[in-house]
């Protein structure tokens, strides 16, 4: 499939399925609305008035056009209020129209939506995110998926010239969030610590990536025993994983991802009871698999910023060797846990993690993680958790999720419920009291950052989705590969 940007017209513009972006309570015909419906001898206002169409966002409306007609279809996308348009009601008018032009069997599509803030290389690129990302389909475990791919060829972004390089940015970006879909949505038995491990390598070596994968005796050496005590059960090896993007020039700054990579969570010794979901915890690497996600994208659109992403995995296994509930474990910056439920065990991997990352000398870090499910039910499942220790961090980050059209809220950093996680026998115990409980695994973590500006992403909630919405098909969403590469690019 071709995505282009012409300065074609509407008008001039031929092919199986034109498609038209229209405002909320916007759809009189004026200018070249009017030119284009005496073109379609009356289609385009015989459609407005059947289909009822008023432009909400989401909706949409189809028709065929005469048998004399240079273009066979026409298809109108909501477009909503036309003071809040924004980079994202294209992203998702573009997914929409994406979805109809599959389902239409068009072969090329154009595409006519007005500019945000007359910006027309933002605008091509939301647009071009939006149809990649939602057709994207995931059929490597179907032997005759039902699901055909669609017959889209060409699809034309009318209006705003060629607009080369927006287009290949979008790309770009997309190839990273579809990474971090394919990884989520591969089972435990597809993606383990070693297989994860094998598709850093690659990136590493496609892209030009430096890597280092430090094996168990490594992290032994270097003390790191809350990771360690985690994938004690497993019979797979762990892998803590690190890559590294330079630029050609000195970096403007120094940044680190730190990605919870959890390739499989049975709870442990804890184990996950019925109706706990124990069943979807292949997605327990939606942290790492965004950091990946976000590599493959970073290291092609080449920023002047130093970029580490790091990721400690492992599987949260039982057998006679499994770490037992109360064990206590020693991080690698000296700290005692005392594991009072070793089903949070993210917490656990990422501890050491984030001591390594700080180690790098970076300016911020950022971790993510499927880290709680107590942040699912504090915002649902498409908001995630933003916690931080610096505000220009916390900024700077949500600017970032704006642009891409993923949802965060800030959560309080409550000292005083670190109470909830004193052990009267180690430095602290890894669960608190069930209530505040994204904000105790928060907590814990900040255990494990001495100066550097931090912040922490619970992403339980949007890395999966029971049902397509938005740009996302149902299943694993890629979230918030795009947040991460905003931040990076700044
Ligand atoms: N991976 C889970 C969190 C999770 C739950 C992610 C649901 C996605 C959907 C995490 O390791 C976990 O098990 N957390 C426990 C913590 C508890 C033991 C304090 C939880 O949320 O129940
Ligand atoms: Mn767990
Ligand atoms: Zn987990």
């Amino acid at each position: 499939m071709d995505i282009r940007g012409t300065h074609t017209p509407l008008l001039d513009w031929s092919g199986d399925a034109i498609a038209l972006g229209l405002f909320e309570n916007e759809t009189a015909l004026t200018g070249e609305l009017s030119q284009l419906n005496e073109k379609t001898g009356g289609i385009l206002a015989e459609l407005i008035e059947e289909a009822e169409f008023e432009g909400k966002s989401g909706s949409k409306a189809v028709t065929r056009l005469g048998s004399g007609s240079p273009i066979r279809k026409l298809i109108l996308v909501g477009l909503g209020k036309k003071d809040q348009l924004s980079l994202d009601t294209l992203r998702l008018g573009a997914a929409v129209v994406a979805r109809v032009g599959k389902q239409e069997k068009a072969k090329s599509l154009g595409i006519s939506f007005p500019a945000v803030n007359e910006d027309k290389e933002k605008t091509t690129a939301a647009i071009a995110e939006g149809i990649i990302l939602s057709l994207h389909q995931d059929n490597r475990f179907k032997s005759e998926p039902e699901d055909k791919p669609s017959k889209l060829e060409t699809i034309d972004i009318l209006g705003f010239g060629e607009q080369k390089e927006a287009i290949n940015q979008a790309q770009t970006l997309a190839s990273g969030v579809i990474l971090a879909r394919e990884l989520v949505a591969a089972p435990a038995n597809s993606i383990d610590p070693v297989t994860f491990a094998e598709t850093a390598q690659t990136l590493a070596t496609d892209y030009g990536l430096e890597i280092e994968i430090l094996e168990q005796e490594e992290c032994e050496k270097r003390g790191m025993g809350a990771f360690l005590g985690v994938a004690k059960a497993s019979d797979l090896p762990p892998k803590f994983i690190h890559l590294t993007y330079k630029p050609t020039v000195t970096p403007k700054r120094k940044l680190a991802i730190v990605g919870k990579s959890l390739t499989f969570d049975s709870g442990g010794l804890n184990i996950k009871g019925a109706g706990s979901g124990i069943e979807t915890m292949k997605m327990d690497m939606g942290g790492g698999a965004a950091t990946l996600g976000a590599a493959k994208a970073i290291a092609q659109l080449k920023p002047d910023v130093e970029v580490h992403f790091v990721c400690a995995a492992t599987e949260n296994m039982i057998s006679g060797r499994a770490m037992h509930p109360g064990d206590i474990l020693t991080a690698s910056n000296g700290k005692t846990i005392e594991v009072n439920n070793t089903d949070a065990e993210g917490r656990l991997t990422l501890a050491d993690a984030l001591v390594f990352a700080e180690q790098l000398e970076v300016d911020a870090i950022v971790d993510l993680a499927t880290l709680t499910g107590a942040c699912i039910v504090a915002l649902g499942n498409n908001i995630s958790g933003l916690w931080s220790t610096d505000e220009t961090l916390t900024e700077q980050i949500t600017t970032a999720s704006e642009a891409a059209g993923e949802k965060f809220w800030v959560m309080p950093m409550e000292e005083k419920y670190f109470e909830g996680l004193k052990s009267p026998i180690a430095d602290m115990k890894n669960t608190g009291p069930r209530a505040g409980g994204s904000i105790t695994a928060a907590l814990f973590l900040k255990q494990f950052i001495k100066e550097t500006p931090w912040a922490h992403l619970d992403i339980a909630g949007p890395v999966w989705a029971d049902k397509e919405s938005g740009v996302n098909n149902a299943g694993a969403t890629g979230f918030p590969v795009r947040t991460l590469v905003n931040w990076v690019l700044g």
